[in-house]
């Protein structure tokens, strides 16, 4: 894939990996990105994970066409980048590493490897001239580590957003679903917790002229910028993306799962633009943590379990929580059968979180869903499409 004349893309697919960072299923796989600028110097813009290795070597001795690399720009040192910089250490003795100071108070902690005169250290602002491409550095701390920095070439504007507006899927897998759904899903559950840092990156970026992106995972994107760094902007600002309803629910034996989904039924009675309802127990916690921020309200629902809560909706408030989910509203369904105890273990957890609203009433039913119920729903599902 070339991105420009100079600028080419190097990167490679993984498409049997069981499980991306070993928690989210990845069906359509995941590239790991890797760029590669040809000017009178050579720089190589991150590596890809270990696993493969061998392929992206293959790739970039085919785009270098004999010629040799000069600096290798680490922007991340996750190992599903940095995961080839022995190997690219190896194959050019006399390439430097350019990162920045935590780059290389790192390094040691993954690298057994002497960079004694093999290092560029670069701060906030600095450049580095290739001919006539010149790279810009800027730091990222906490857009996923500490060591993070993004790399703006001034001449083709072309920003290299490492982990930024990455995306699930292999780059030869053309999403039905375009770049939104898969791109959500990594951000909130990879880069979710650190929505300050990522608004401070996107103020140094409003500053930039734009045109092309080249992020560490997905597709180079180059057209409608606007679209993508103003959605970027939303979810790192935790503001909801759209109008609606997660219905989340966490059921042993399927009684709380039919009280969610009927209660559901009275959402979209009610005129709730858009209301989805899912099970805890089954369905992909990744895919759920994004609806949850994805809309403006939540309704939980969950059987009681050993004086607690089912441990399914107990992992996914964790998750919740880790994320820094917050400036939501949210209703509770309890369910129990001789002393109902999730809602309260729901309402503990929901209640160490900024800005959530959890609405009256709370609601309990005993083992099964009655008509002696239907009341009661309604009044939450009332104040729910209200709020
Ligand atoms: C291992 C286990 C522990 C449970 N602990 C409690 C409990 O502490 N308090 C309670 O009221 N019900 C408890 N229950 C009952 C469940 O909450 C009950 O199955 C639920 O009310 C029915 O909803 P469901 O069909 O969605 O599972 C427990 C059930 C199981 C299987
Ligand atoms: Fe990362
Ligand atoms: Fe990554």
């Amino acid at each position: 894939m070339k991105i420009s004349d100079a600028v080419k893309y190097i990167g490679v697919d993984d498409k049997n990996i069981d499980l991306f960072e070993s928690q989210y299923v990845v069906p359509e796989g995941v590239s790991y990105n890797s760029y590669l600028i040809l000017d009178e110097k050579v720089a190589l813009m991150d590596t890809v994970d270990s696993r493969k290795t061998a392929e992206w070597e293959q790739n970039l001795m085919e785009a270098l066409e004999s010629r040799k690399v000069d600096y290798l720009v680490v922007q991340h040192l996750e190992p599903d980048h940095a995961g080839s910089i022995q190997r690219a250490m190896e194959l050019f003795p006399e390439m430097t590493l350019v990162g920045n100071a935590k780059t290389f108070n790192m390094f040691p902690q993954f690298f057994d490897i002497d960079l004694t005169d093999r290092t560029l250290t670069v701060q906030e602002g600095d450049s580095l001239s290739l001919g006539s491409h010149t790279l810009n550095f800027y730091m990222a701390p906490m857009v996923h580590w500490p060591e993070v920095m993004v790399t703006y070439e001034s001449s083709e504007k072309i920003l290299f957003s490492a982990d930024g507006f990455g995306k699930f899927g292999a780059l030869d897998y053309d999403d039905p679903e375009g770049w939104a759904c898969e791109a959500r899903r990594y951000y909130f559950n990879i880069v979710g917790k650190y929505g300050a840092p990522v608004q401070a990156l996107l103020k140094k970026a409003a500053g930039l002229d734009i045109q092309k992106i080249c992020p560490l995972h997905g597709p180079v994107l180059d057209e409608n910028l606007e679209y993508y760094i103003n959605t970027y902007n939303t979810w790192s600002s935790y503001q909801p993306e759209d109008k609606g309803v997660l219905v989340a629910y966490a059921s042993i034996h399927g009684n709380t799962g039919k009280a969610a989904e009927r209660f559901a039924e009275m959402l979209r009675a009610k005129g709730v633009e858009k209301v989805v309802v899912s099970d805890l127990a089954r369905e992909d916690m990744a895919e759920v943590i994004e609806d949850a921020f994805r809309y403006d309200r939540m309704v939980l629902a969950s059987a009681s379990y050993d004086g607690g809560v089912f441990p399914c909706m107990q992992d996914f408030l964790h998750h919740l929580q880790s994320k820094a989910y917050q400036n939501r509203t949210v209703g509770i369904i309890e369910n129990g059968s001789w002393g109902p105890t999730a809602g309260r273990s729901m309402k503990g957890i929901l209640e160490t979180m900024k800005n959530v609203t959890i609405v009256d009433p709370m609601v309990t039913i005993r083992s099964t869903m009655k008509e002696s119920d239907v009341s009661a729903f309604e009044a939450l599902a009332d104040a729910i499409a209200k709020a």
